[in-house]
Order: structure tokens, then sequence, then C-alpha cells
């Protein structure tokens, strides 16, 4: 299949082209810099120059395609209205081609809200925390959309031993005196290693039925204060113990969208294991958290 890959540098997007790539399948993908073409190139896709906020300027250099994958994102305030623009320009020339594609949207686990010691499955209402709220319409267009096959994942927390989302605890460990944690140390998130992760895609992508969502979840919920305490204990943190601060502190730091690093969350991904035939093989972060070097 030939696919384009939106956000194909990213901590979702990255490992998908090296996968896709390795399958055998054609891969394009959008670069808005020098720098994210020759990662796209080193990974064996070919980049097509162009930004999601301005889609008329490359929508009409794209070769027919069989699949698109949407993992872009810039975490701006207007990144809604820039979503929204993306769609308006890529559904019509999609809608053009002879062959209708396959359209893997990426949705979040943010979208659930808190669930405390319930566990969400893709039936469990949206209570998107209010940066992400605007992503539930437009997941909805894609499911419904006429002009495309569309497909739903919705990722867990995105990690590898040092990267995605424990990036931060990693530098940290390092840098300060104590790793910081959000709202509490007993704050669990749902968690999916990217390797994994893209693997869900690419079966998404050969073995899903059009309009059906996915939760991308290998671990329902892990305590977040335990992914702390590894990394100080891997790198010797002078203090042990997290520091806890608020998401209005992280929120002023990185963004209101960083609110969800305090939600408490557990997510089945138990359709994809079941439908998909989704096997994830790494579910001891803590482990491979000890042995980084
Ligand atoms: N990571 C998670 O744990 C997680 C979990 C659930 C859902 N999600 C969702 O998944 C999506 C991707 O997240 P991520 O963590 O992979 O983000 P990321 O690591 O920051 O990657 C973002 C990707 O989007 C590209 N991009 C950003 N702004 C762009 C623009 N204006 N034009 C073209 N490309 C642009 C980036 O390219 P450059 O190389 O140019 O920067 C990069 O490839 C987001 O919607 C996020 O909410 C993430």
């Amino acid at each position: 299949m030939r696919i384009f890959v939106l956000g194909g540098t990213g901590s979702i997007g990255s490992p998908i082209v090296r996968e896709l790539d390795k399958r055998g399948h054609e891969v394009w993908a959008l670069a808005r810099s020098d720098v994210s073409a020759a990662k796209l190139r080193g990974c064996g896709a070919t980049p097509v120059e162009g930004d999601i906020a301005a889609p008329a300027r490359w929508i009409a250099r794209l070769p027919p395609i069989d699949a698109v994958i949407h993992a872009a994102c810039d975490f701006a305030t207007e990144m809604g209205a820039i979503d929204a623009r993306l769609l308006d320009g890529l559904l019509p020339r999609l809608a053009a081609q002879p062959k209708k594609p396959r359209f893997i949207y990426t949705g979040g686990c943010w979208l659930f809200g808190a669930t405390g010691d319930e566990v969400a499955t893709e039936d469990t209402p949206f209570r998107p925390l209010g940066a992400f709220a605007w992503m539930a319409p437009h997941l909805a267009r894609i499911l419904t959309s006429p002009e495309v096959d569309g497909i739903v994942i919705h990722p867990a927390m995105v990690y590898t031993a040092d990267g995605g989302v424990f990036r931060r605890f990693a530098r940290e460990a390092i840098e300060r005196d104590a790793i910081r944690v959000v709202e509490s140390e007993a704050i669990r998130w749902p968690l999916v290693h990217a390797d994994d992760l893209a693997n869900l895609y690419v079966l998404a992508l050969e073995r899903a039925p059009a309009r059906s969502s996915y939760i991308g979840a290998a671990i329902d919920g892990f305590s977040v204060g335990r992914i702390a305490r590894a990394f100080a204990k891997r790198f010797g943190t002078r203090h042990q113990e997290p520091q806890i601060v608020s998401p209005d502190a992280i929120a002023a730091e990185l963004g209101e969208w960083a609110r969800g690093f305090g939600l408490d969350q557990q997510l089945s991904g138990a359709k994809a294991r079941r439908e998909l035939g989704w096997r994830p093989k790494h579910l001891d972060p803590e482990r491979e958290i000890a042995r980084l070097r």
C-alpha cells in the first residue's frame, strides 16, 4: 500500500513509519522542516514538504494514496482550528481519488477524562480534557465521513524507556534534585510502548473495519509515582521521593494541554487484542527503566 503519514517524526509517528517501511509499504510523509525531511528519509519515507496549518500549499503534490495515518499535532492553543483546516483540505482531495482510502485518526486517552477505579473502554462516553475537547467532533467526522474508511486509535500514554512521556522523568532524574509528578504519586496512567503502538496502527490498517475505534493501552493503569521512583533509583537522584506539583503549575509551564499529566486514568486495550490480534510485548516499564544505560 502507499500510505501518507502526518506526524511521521513524532513519538507516535516515527515508529509507525519504520514499521510500515519494514513491512514493505510505500510511505510518504509530511515534513515541515529540512530536519524532519531528513529524519523521514532516514526511515525510508518520501517527504512531502508542508505544514498542517497550510494544507492548500501541499495537497496538490500528493500522489494517489491507499491510506492516511494522521498523528500530527503542534500542541498550540489553536490546534483545533489547524486540525479542522487540515481535514477541510485533505478529505475532498481524498474523495477525488478513484479508490476510497482508509484514514486512521489519532484520538487520545485524555478524551476519557479521569476514570479513577473504572476502566474505560471504547464505549465509555468522552469527558475530554478542556484543551482537547475540539478533537471529539473531528474524530466523529472521520468515523462518519463518506470520503474515507475512517478508523480511530486512542493511544494510552506513549513511552520508550527514556522517551515519549518518560522523557521528562529521565531528564529531571539527571538535572534536578527530585522528579516532579503532577497531582499525586498515586495517580495512574494507561501505558503503551511506542513500538507496540506502531504495531497496533499497522494491524488496524490491515484488519480493522471502517468506522471502528480502538484504545491502544498495553497496561490499563500504572502508578506514576512508581515510574518516577524507578527513574530516581536508576539515576541516583538526590531525593528518591517525587516532588508533587499542581496541574496549574504544569499548565503555566507547558500549556493547558499538560493538565492531562494529572489525570488518574485506566483504559482497556482488550478490544484491540480481541479483534485485531494485537499482542503488546512491553509490559514491565520499571524493568525497562532499571536497564537504561
Ligand atoms: N504521546 C502520547 O502519549 C499521546 C497519547 C495519546 C494521544 N496522543 C496524540 O497523538 C498526537 C501526536 O502526539 P505525539 O506525542 O506523537 O506528538 P509529537 O511527538 O510532538 O509529534 C508531533 C508530530 O507532528 C508534527 N507536527 C507538529 N506540528 C506540525 C505542523 N505545523 N506541520 C506539520 N507537522 C507538524 C511534528 O513534526 P516535526 O518533526 O516538524 O516537529 C511531529 O512529527 C497528538 O494529537 C496527541 O494528542 C499522544
